[in-house]
């Protein structure tokens, strides 16, 4: 799949392989002005769509969750800490570049409800012709913090790259920060699912530079995504995107993530 995954012509034609999705199962959606067909069209060309806004009261909800649960800095889930003794664990354990609550969809009612959304799951079977697996969610927060290159990269900051996580796969992200250029904005190359170079698709390498980026994709494609809290997006993660390192400000994400697999067992 890490290798297979990467031709277009079989992302494209895999679904004949997997059940349809049945649509009447998906029933419920907190994103009442969503408008589904949008967005899958949106995917389709630009593997990108901006504008899914996250209702208050789940907004409320998950702010609530990052409050009274622990948080574990730099994938080490030995790191553990509450996120308002930042500033005490950072002099004991150095840079902390992000930190990961637990199984967040197990933990915290507000986004399991988001990881069941009718809309979210039907967006997801008309994207990928075939019924959607809820693979994960994953809730984090990216530090304000001194870090260096390297560090850095080890938690996909810097370097532009793509997922192949599965055959089709697609990812929601919400901001619960404010997100503009210097607090961590995500960056995504619209168009880049299906446009790439044959380089781009065949190294194992898929780490790629700025500059090697903007020398292949015109700069009104690379974008830069800010956003109010509560601010959401659906991205194919066979998009060219990176991570840029919080400047200013520390900013907590939420991402939920269905394929057509879960590897995961
Ligand atoms: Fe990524």
């Amino acid at each position: 799949m890490f290798l297979f995954s990467r031709f277009q012509v079989i992302r494209s034609h895999i679904s004949i392989f997997y059940p349809q999705a049945v649509l009447e199962e998906y029933t419920e959606s907190i994103f009442e002005a969503l408008d589904v067909e949008a967005v899958v069209q949106a995917l389709q060309t630009d593997g990108l769509y901006l504008g899914i806004q996250l209702p208050t009261t789940i907004i409320e909800e998950i702010l609530a969750f990052t409050k009274c649960e622990p948080c574990f800095a730099n994938f080490d889930p030995q790191l553990m800490f509450y996120v308002e003794e930042k500033e005490l664990w950072q002099q004991k354990y150095g840079n902390l570049v992000v930190s990961d609550y637990v199984d967040p969809e197990r933990n915290c009612c507000a986004i399991e409800k988001i990881t069941q959304d009718s809309k979210l799951l039907k967006i997801a079977a008309a994207y990928f012709n075939a019924k959607p697996v809820f693979t994960g969610s994953r809730l984090w927060w990216s530090f304000a913090t001194n870090a260096n290159f390297q560090e850095r990269l080890n938690f996909a900051q810097e370097l532009f790259h793509y997922d192949p996580i599965d055959y089709r796969s697609l990812k929601f992200f919400f901001y619960l920060s404010e997100v503009d250029a210097a607090s961590g904005a995500h960056v995504c190359v619209r168009g880049s699912h299906k446009n790439k170079k044959i380089t781009h698709q065949l190294t194992l390498f898929i780490g790629r530079s700025d500059r090697d980026i903007s020398q292949y994709y015109p700069q009104e494609d690379i974008l830069t995504i800010c956003g109010n809290v509560g601010f959401g997006f659906a991205e194919d993660p066979f998009c060219f995107h990176k991570g840029t390192p919080p400047a200013q400000r520390d900013r907590l994400m939420l991402q939920i993530e269905y394929c057509l697999n879960n590897y995961h067992f």
